[in-house]
């Protein structure tokens, strides 16, 4: 099969072909998913949380996101990868913000990247579209500013912020982004997204991915761990599908039993020694 490319997610919002997303921060997993059908991943900087343990995520590095997006890319190659710009890594100036995006492409091999952004990231939006970075942005429910809004927020529940959305979205389209991501937003909000979602000029359909964010978006994503079973907390719209936490415990029960019963390798290792002669 053919590499998933923006044009793929594209024709899929055109065609009203819905189509899943999955967080994803390893080659095996990476490998494991493509294997089942998934074609596009998102490496999210919730690996802040999945992976390192912290209770945000603000912590991740930059040069850390770019390794895993990397080592998704080398499990998963024909796969359509989005590198999620870690806090920190654009809100400096924007001459850091193209040198890290550069750097989730080439060293990443990233397709896209994903940035948090409001009405102020219209024209790095832009610079980074015209130099042929694509960008995914990212409104509603921003993770990122966890610490200024004191706590993890849903958004566009009132009539005032929704138009804000909106005009977000609006904007980032009118100054190039190839895709929303719209995380936490009632229903409503999200058809008003999807209808003013549309391309100057062609006035096809620009992709929108919801994440938590009702029916209407062409496309849906929800973090790995959350619908595996794996996660402590756990999101009303990410239900796990599989319990593999479960089965991890069962696992190390198993391995815990063969080894301390004496029953592991107590016939003889693979390995003899070797004739010299
Ligand atoms: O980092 C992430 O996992 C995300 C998705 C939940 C949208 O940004
Ligand atoms: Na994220």
């Amino acid at each position: 099969d053919k590499r998933c490319t923006l044009r793929d997610i594209r024709h899929w919002a055109r065609d009203d072909h819905k189509f899943p997303m999955i967080t994803c921060y390893d080659a095996t997993t990476a490998r494991h998913l493509y294997e089942g059908g998934c074609r596009v991943m998102l490496v999210g900087d919730t690996a802040a949380q999945m992976i390192l343990g912290h209770d945000s995520t603000l912590p991740v590095p930059c040069e850390f996101m770019i390794q895993l997006t990397a080592a998704v890319r080398r499990g998963a190659p024909k796969a359509l990868i989005m590198g999620d710009m870690p806090f920190g890594s654009y809100q400096c100036s924007d001459d850091d913000a193209m040198k890290n995006a550069c750097r989730f492409l080439s060293h990443g091999n990233a397709d896209l990247v994903k940035l948090e952004v409001d009405m102020t990231h219209a024209p790095l939006v832009h610079r980074m579209t015209h130099a042929g970075i694509p960008v995914v942005a990212h409104i509603g429910s921003r993770p990122q500013t966890v610490r200024a809004m004191g706590g993890f927020l849903s958004s566009g529940r009132t009539k005032r912020v929704a138009d804000i959305l909106i005009e977000t979205a609006e904007t980032m389209i009118a100054h190039g982004a190839a895709a929303l991501l719209v995380e936490a937003v009632p229903d409503e909000v999200t058809e008003r997204i999807v209808a003013a979602a549309k391309q100057p000029g062609s006035g096809r359909p620009v992709p929108v991915i919801g994440c938590g964010a009702g029916p209407a978006a062409h496309g849906h994503v929800v973090v790995f761990h959350d619908i595996f079973g794996l996660s402590d907390w756990q999101p009303p719209f990410a239900k796990p599908i599989y319990n593999m936490g479960e089965k991890i415990q069962e696992a190390g029960a198993k391995w815990v039993e063969l080894v301390e019963s004496g029953r592991y390798l107590r016939d003889g290792g693979p390995y003899t020694m070797l004739d010299e002669s």
